[in-house]
């Protein structure tokens, strides 16, 4: 765990990082905080709601949502990296997940990972597209191990998943994407 000292620096620069962007929609956030209230105890609550609308957590959208509630930026941002679900960092319309808990390991989740990683030009440090389409994360157990290896896109989950499955599994979801543009 990073210690008291790192997380402060860690938030300034993020702050600072943050800070430098403005043009943002105000209307979309305001929409967000309008639905909880002002009080600064719905902070997660609008932090999610902002999370389900732009799958991840906009730096730039902190200074602004730190006037609207009147709560210190670092506090926002504490909020923001203390619970795993939100992300400070862009993420693909499709989130993929494949489990790497014990269940999955062993019926070979890993060669399922490397081949979308290669399938998508993504790598470990790299984990979303440049177009923003996909994401791809490893999760520790999805609490389905009889299902195993399981994989999950967005709300669908994948049971007994081969790695021969997944050219399969990526072309329908961009053949669904083409369709939705
Ligand atoms: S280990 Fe994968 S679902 Fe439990």
């Amino acid at each position: 765990m990073p210690g008291k000292d790192e997380q402060k620096n860690k938030s300034q620069l993020f702050l600072k990082e943050g800070s430098m962007k403005n043009t943002f929609e105000h209307t979309a956030i305001d929409e967000i905080i309008n639905e909880f209230g002002r009080d600064p105890s719905w902070v997660m609550a609008i932090l999610q709601g902002i999370q389900e609308k732009y799958r991840y957590l906009p730096k730039e959208f902190f200074p602004y949502i730190s006037k609207r509630l009147r709560v210190s930026e670092a506090s926002i941002y504490s909020v923001a990296t203390f619970y795993e679900n939100f992300s400070l960092e862009a993420k693909g319309k499709y989130i993929i997940k494949v489990c790497d808990g014990t269940a999955c390991h062993v019926r070979r989740s890993i060669p399922i990972l490397e081949r979308l990683r290669t399938d998508l030009n993504l790598s470990e440090k790299e984990k979303t597209t440049k177009d923003l389409n996909f994401t791809v994360e490893t999760v520790s157990c999805l609490g389905a191990c009889g299902l195993a290896p399981v994989v999950t896109v967005n709300d669908t989950l994948y049971k007994h998943v081969k790695v021969e499955d997944v050219k399969g599994i990526l072309a329908n979801l961009k053949e669904v994407s083409n369709g939705n543009n």
